[in-house]
């Protein structure tokens, strides 16, 4: 589907992507993908699979006969490996949240997963919520958001859900390295949230997505 219209949406951990980018989805009837789910699955079948993650060739080569699909189950694009796709406990268990930052710089995983998420337009429309997605996924979208929050308003949130996780570090790495670091696109429009709620910043977005679209005939 050539013409599927992509909304773009980065910003660091609880920022607020996924529950913003999900009801923008449902209200439009796009299909939403989380592409920090796809880094997550890979680092979950790398854990299992023994091998030395310290060394990118081994990584690399796990990644070539790596038995992952594309596929769609309530409106979600997601990565099922040999048919199953992994639970939301295992995406976010302590192993997965302490080792994904160290493998999504690798070179060779980035190509393959933009890639595959660029594959995703087959589905039709999509909202896509990532670190790259506006500055390398999909620079050419008209639709680019950027959501950040303070410090401190991201750590509550990430308690609140339930985790432990410190993502300050995972937020660094993410930052600060040499390919696709988060940052937004020259483009994009950035939000800080920390100061209002996922439904009032999503219907913003709405609001904004839909003024763009009249204006530009999509
Ligand atoms: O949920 P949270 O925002 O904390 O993280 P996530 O979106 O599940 O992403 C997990 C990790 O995957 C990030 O910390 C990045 O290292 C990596 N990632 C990436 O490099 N590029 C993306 N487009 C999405 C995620």
């Amino acid at each position: 589907m050539k013409d599927a219209i992509v909304i773009a949406l980065d910003g660091p951990s609880a920022s607020g992507k996924g529950t913003c980018g999900r009801y923008l989805a449902g209200k439009l009837g796009f299909r939403h993908v989380d592409t920090g789910a796809m880094y997550r699955t890979f680092t979950w079948y790398c854990l299992q699979s023994g091998i030395d993650l310290s060394h990118p060739a081994r990584v690399l080569d796990f990644l070539r006969q790596w038995p992952a699909e594309l596929e769609v189950s309530s409106d979600e694009v997601r990565l099922a490996v040999n048919g199953k796709v992994a639970s939301p406990e295992i995406l976010r268990s302590d192993d997965v949240a302490n080792t994904v930052a160290k493998l999504s710089p690798i070179a060779g995983v980035r190509v393959w997963m933009v890639r595959t998420q660029r594959d995703c337009l087959r589905f039709g429309n999509l909202v896509m919520d990532g670190r790259d997605i506006g500055t390398h996924v999909f620079p050419e979208t008209p639709f680019k958001f950027f959501l950040t929050a303070s410090d401190e308003v991201r750590a509550r949130r990430r308690k609140a859900e339930g985790s432990a996780e410190n993502t300050a570090e995972r937020d660094r790495r993410d930052s600060t390295r040499k390919v696709a670091p988060l940052e937004p696109a020259r483009d994009a429009v950035v939000i800080d949230n920390s100061h209002e709620s996922a439904a009032v910043t999503a219907e913003f977005m709405l609001a904004h997505f839909e003024s763009k679209r009249r204006q530009l005939g999509l």
